[in-house]
């Protein structure tokens, strides 16, 4: 039996159990990625600094990849779907150079593509070069990648949230008098504990995902770079919102470190923007 199951032994940049299948996943998307001659540098969940990939002067690498390797990690032994999670930069710092933290810290909104795989009942790749979002499944007998879901466009409302409600206690106010809100419209709750899975489900059948700040992260537990920034990319491409729990723009928040945290509220435009009359009418200026 191949021994890819269970805990590695380690924590990482964010403190979580590293499984060994999150170290498999990241060596081998390192790998390939170093391969490709495109990619100049990497940031990755599992890696605490970034990694300046050696340059090929016959290729001019351009491009900083971030990515959530392994995105779902305590799905991994009980045989529940989980996923990948990339953003992909242009360099900023000169071409014949060594990569520098700035080519990483950009903004969201400097994004050129993002994407996510989904490893369900199919392995599928969602994906945008901001022109909209296709996704593509994987034909394993010709191991490519084949144009499955043209223009995916998610619906303006819904009736699934998606929130870890086990932490209701320790969320703000408005918050709380949100989920109140949904679980009044006898709204459906599904939470994987995978953010892709519970966004792709959203994407095609409308609804709301939250991770607000709990007592536990007072700056929420999502990272921006690699989960937040390339999740609401997509989102926004599909027509979705992405904000904080602040209500900025998630594209828009400064980033200052590799491994930083945000809030988080995405999915279906009309779903987001009622979550917003509750954060303006419970917010801590009304309190
Ligand atoms: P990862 O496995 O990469 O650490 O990410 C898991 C993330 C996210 O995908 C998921 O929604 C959330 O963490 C689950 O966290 P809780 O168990 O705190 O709800
Ligand atoms: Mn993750
Ligand atoms: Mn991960």
């Amino acid at each position: 039996m191949v021994n890819i199951l269970g805990v590695e032994g380690s924590t990482n940049s964010t403190g979580d159990d590293v499984q060994k299948l999150d170290v498999f996943a990241n060596e081998t998307f390192i790998e390939t990625l170093s391969f490709s001659g495109e990619v100049c540098g990497i940031a990755s969940e599992e890696n605490l600094d970034f990694i300046d990939l050696p340059i090929d002067p016959l290729k001019k690498a351009t491009y900083i990849v971030v990515m959530d390797p392994l995105d779902g990690s305590s799905n991994i032994d009980v045989n529940v779907s989980v996923g990948t999670i990339f953003g992909i930069y242009k360099r900023k710092s000169p071409e014949d150079g060594p990569c520098q933290i700035s080519d990483f810290l950009q903004k969201g909104s400097n994004l050129v593509a993002a994407g996510y795989v989904l490893y369900g009942t199919s392995t599928l790749l969602v994906y945008s070069t901001g022109d909209g979002v296709n996704g593509f499944t994987l034909d394993p007998s010709i191991g490519e990648f084949c144009l499955s879901h043209r223009n995916i466009q998610m619906p303006t409302s819904g009736n699934y949230y998606s929130v870890n409600q086990g932490y209701y206690l320790k969320f703000d106010l408005e918050m709380m008098r949100y989920i109140d809100h949904c679980s009044d419209l006898n709204y459906r709750l599904r939470y994987i504990g995978s953010m892709v899975s519970d966004i792709h489900r959203i994407m095609f059948q409308g609804g709301i995902f939250l991770y607000p700040n709990t007592r536990k992260y007072p700056k929420g537990k999502l990272r921006l770079l690699y989960e937040c920034f390339p999740m609401a990319y997509i989102v926004e491409q599909a027509g979705g919102t992405a904000l904080t729990c602040k209500l900025e723009r998630i594209m828009d928040v400064e980033i200052n470190s590799l491994h930083q945290t945000s809030s988080i509220v995405m999915g279906s435009k009309a779903m987001v923007q009622d979550m917003k009359e509750f954060v303006e009418k419970y917010g801590p200026v009304n309190q």
